[in-house]
């Protein structure tokens, strides 16, 4: 009775995303540009709004229906939709153009201060998304240490490049698609975080000669906001080291997420390569391989051997650039705020699991500071790791969940997504009022 009800309420107010969704999966894949943007709807018959603008952190469909975002452009848009300083600077840089193809000075500009802002990035590499900047990046480390393999955490997630695309989803076989090499030909090792060091170590000592590199988020964000325990990190770290590999963090969401700066700033692990891109493009298609100066000059063309990485006809984006200055310029002005929204995402992860585990119902949160992930499961679990939170997943029952939040005003994906540093106190209450509100039925559901 209540899916039949959401429904009937979400197609009664989404008459022009219905038709427009008919048109769509007659020329897209699935209706969709990207995996996730279908919000699992189509499992439960029903389809994700088509959403015409922003403002702030409302976003409306064009049905006209508002929704507060919690999915902020996919972690990218910290400071909400069309922040004032930002808009201002893209509609100037409009006037003067959009594409040159050539140097610019805010591509200067912009590397100047990603590198003032970290010790650890010398220099940079711009590209246009941070799937390519970790294939780009896997490159230069195969270049570097003329050596074969890439260790990843299993779940992590780079991208969808065929470098590292392998063992994001359970039960990581290995063959995440098909039409990618095999694990093994493809020159890819991975290990599970929750591993203990020494598994880890003998994984790297069965190839002595012939690792180059080991690439991991230091918080694993699609995976549901998992921190690396910091102890693993300095030892992945140590382990690079002494194997003559390098090390490489995937910050493309925790770059200038969680304070002003690069997280391995905070917790003190610098690795040699760093990839970047989200909130440093300002919301814009924008990468970055950022790290050791001499790992990052063999991209140079003068190099007799240089590492071939950046042939974007749009590298350098000069929107995402001057996008990613001001986004800068903004949160560095707001960084007292960072703080507050770790706190905010903090307590809301808290006062979900207390009530999903007072009520035993079929949900965990996850999530770092600011970084939130409601898991939809096929039952209840307490305090469970990272792998039992994917071996139980349930999509029909997040699909269900998806729906329910939209029909009542919350966007949110992957279930929820993250905090601006424009969401309040006021948000997250509302927010957990609709929680407490239908996560039991949905819970009841047998799916
Ligand atoms: C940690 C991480 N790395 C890489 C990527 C790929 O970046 P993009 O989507 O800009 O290609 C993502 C995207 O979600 C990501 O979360």
């Amino acid at each position: 009775m209540f899916l039949h009800k959401e429904l009937e309420k979400y197609f009664k107010k989404r008459i022009r995303s219905t038709s427009l969704w008919e048109e769509s999966v007659k020329v897209l894949a699935g209706g969709i540009s990207h995996n996730i943007r279908n919000l699992n709807l189509p499992l439960i018959n029903a389809f994700p709004p088509f959403i015409k603008e922003g403002q702030g952190i409302t976003v409306n469909d064009i049905d006209n229906n508002s929704y507060t975002d919690y999915w902020c452009g996919h972690y990218a848009l910290i400071l909400g939709h069309k922040h004032p300083t930002v808009i201002n600077a893209l509609r100037e840089h409009l006037e003067l153009g959009w594409h040159f193809g050539t140097v610019l000075e805010n591509q200067t500009r912009l590397a100047s201060q990603i590198i003032q802002d970290n010790p650890g990035i010398e220099k940079v590499r711009f590209c246009t998304s941070g799937t390519e900047s970790t294939m780009y990046a896997s490159r230069l480390a195969r270049a570097f240490t003329k050596k074969r393999l890439i260790i990843k955490a299993r779940m992590g997630w780079h991208g969808a490049n065929d470098t590292l695309c392998y063992d994001v989803r359970y039960p990581f076989t290995g063959q995440d698609s098909v039409g990618l090499l095999s694990l093994e030909e493809a020159g890819v090792l991975t290990f599970d975080i929750q591993d203990n060091m020494e598994t880890i170590d003998l994984l790297i000592k069965n190839y002595p000669n012939d690792i180059a590199a080991i690439i991991i988020e230091p918080v694993l964000g699609g995976g549901g906001g998992f921190p690396v325990d910091i102890d693993l990190l300095k030892f992945l770290k140590e382990v690079t080291i002494k194997n003559n590999s390098l090390l490489i963090f995937d910050e493309v969401i925790t770059g200038y997420r969680f304070r002003y700066g690069l997280y391995q700033n905070l917790i003190n692990v610098i690795p040699d390569l760093t990839c970047m891109g989200k909130i440093v493009g300002g919301g814009l298609p924008c990468g970055i391989i950022g790290g050791r100066d001499d790992v990052i000059e063999m991209a140079n063309p003068q190099n007799p051997n240089r590492v071939w990485i950046g042939g974007g006809t749009f590298s350098a984006n000069p929107l995402a650039m001057v996008a990613g200055l001001k986004t800068l310029e903004e949160v560095r002005k707001q960084k007292f705020e960072y703080s507050r929204i770790n706190k905010l995402g903090t307590s809301l992860k808290d006062r979900l699991n207390s009530f999903f585990q007072e009520n035993n119902l079929k949900f965990y949160a996850t999530g770092f500071n600011s970084l939130i992930t409601i898991h939809s499961l096929n039952r209840p679990l307490s305090d469970p790791l990272p792998l039992d939170l994917v071996n139980e997943a349930n999509k029909k029952r997040e699909a269900l969940l998806n729906l329910a939040l939209l029909n009542r005003g919350i966007m949110g994906m992957h279930g929820i997504g993250s905090l601006s540093l424009l969401h309040q106190d006021i948000h997250i209450d509302y927010l957990m009022d609709v929680i407490e509100e239908i996560s039991p039925i949905i819970s009841s559901f047998e799916f």
